[in-house]
């Protein structure tokens, strides 16, 4: 037997019904706030997410499902989206527009990391990307649309952490005191935060490794680092968010892990997911689309894990299946079978969801299917019906049973 790759998966109904739901929600929440879509490829020039991401990433240097084209280009399965979007804003010349672009955008992201519950190797994000604005009503308004996204999921038990990691201006006095401190504590360091805390020290306190805890949770904190702007700017953005009634903690370790944010960063997380907690996570990337050659252009964006979203609409008992059939035909016999088939064409045309079986069934039969198939009406369609032109109408929830006619049919479903 074939199998899929490890860390992929198939989506089946009836789950497939939810992810539908939970996408259209996005569209329909996004769309109120002014976002439009994006479609940008599934594959890039590696050195996009080498340079956006970060070469001293894990996602860079550790996860990333690259191969060779036939022309020897380095190609990369996209890890990520804002680097993407980035690139086609500079492309396409989008800065041209006036107005501050607002993009969202859906889809597979591949990341070769080790699979477990929530983590996959393919996974799916819902993202958004705000270009063209410092202002830190953006953020403040990004994560209003998010709390009421959520909510119309019914999630309802998220935790919003917030930090800002200054920017390039501030950031290298708060990195020479870290590579200072971690210096002294070096042989206590995993492998990777050996590494790092020369090449990239900032990613030190990112490190998951336990043994790594300790030294993390003893070192300064970048807020006391902040210069006067970014700290003006993550005041302002926490009092937006009181204003708003959005609840939050301030985490000043979290840095996230790429290499392209500045200033504000955030996560929300959800009991629900376990070790996997993180559903949601974001930031301002100010420095971005200049670091690809574009125009200066500050950014603010999000992207959601959808395998985990989903993960939490499923416990939280708000399942949102797919709708049962509001009609189920049950003909008797070949010439009924003919004629159902025809009827169903014509009330599927007006809208109506109907089901029928395309096995001879007897009444009995067809009456029990219809049951399990939580359909709300049953239509029999026997030779005398076929003659008069007149069906029963049985409702499911109670056996009440009246005759119509094919037009007083829809009137009835639509009723
Ligand atoms: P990220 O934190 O790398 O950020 O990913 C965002 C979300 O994608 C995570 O919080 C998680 O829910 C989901 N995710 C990541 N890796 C996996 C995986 N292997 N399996 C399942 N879900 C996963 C970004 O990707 C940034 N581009 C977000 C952003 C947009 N920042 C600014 N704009």
């Amino acid at each position: 037997m074939i199998r899929a790759v490890k860390g992929t998966h198939d989506i089946l109904p009836p789950e497939s019904a939810v992810w539908n739901r939970v996408e259209s929600t996005a569209r329909e929440i996004f769309d109120l706030y002014g976002f439009s879509e994006i479609r940008t490829p599934v594959f890039e020039r590696t050195e996009l997410f080498a340079r956006g991401v970060g070469e001293d990433t894990d996602i860079v240097s550790k996860e990333m499902y690259t191969f060779e084209d036939r022309d020897e280009t380095s190609l990369t399965l996209r890890p990520e989206g804002t680097a993407p979007v980035v690139r086609s804003y500079i492309e396409h010349q989008l800065y041209q527009d006036p107005q501050v672009l607002k993009l969202y955008y859906l889809g597979p992201m591949f990341r070769r990391e080790r699979p477990q519950k929530g983590r996959y190797r393919q996974f799916h994000q819902i993202g958004a990307e705000v270009l063209g604005s410092d202002n830190p009503a953006i953020e403040a308004e990004v994560l209003e649309m998010l709390e009421l996204f959520l909510g119309r999921l019914g999630i309802k038990e998220s935790t919003l952490l917030v930090n800002s990691i200054g920017c390039s201006r501030c950031r290298p006095r708060f990195l020479q005191r870290l590579k200072q401190e971690l210096a002294a504590k070096k042989d206590l360091l995993c492998e990777d935060c050996q590494r790092r805390s020369e090449t990239n020290p900032l990613r030190v306190l990112d490190c998951k490794v336990e043994s790594c805890q300790p030294i993390i949770d003893g070192l300064p904190s970048i807020l006391d680092f902040l210069d006067d702007g970014c700290r003006a700017h993550f005041d302002k953005f926490l009092s937006y968010l009181k204003e708003r009634g959005i609840g939050f903690t301030v985490i000043p370790r979290l840095v996230r892990g790429l290499d392209y944010y500045t200033r504000t960063t955030f996560e929300i997380t959800s009991r629900i997911l376990g070790a996997q907690n993180t559903l949601i996570g974001g930031g301002r990337y100010d420095g971005l689309a200049e670091l690809l050659e574009g125009p200066p252009t500050q950014g603010f964006g999000f992207a959601l894990g959808l395998e985990r979203l989903i993960l939490v609409v499923q416990q939280t008992g708000n399942l949102m299946a797919s709708l049962p059939p509001q009609l189920f035909l049950a003909p008797l016999g070949e010439a009924a079978f003919a004629r159902s088939t025809l009827l169903a064409r014509d009330l599927r045309r007006q809208g109506i969801r109907c089901a029928y079986d395309f096995e001879p069934r007897s009444l009995k039969s067809a009456l029990r299917l219809a049951n399990k198939l939580q359909a709300q009406f049953a239509l029999i369609i026997g030779e005398a019906e076929l003659h008069s032109g007149k069906f029963q109408l049985k409702r499911m929830s109670d056996g009440e049973q009246v005759e119509v006619s094919a037009e007083q049919l829809v009137e009835r479903m639509r009723g």
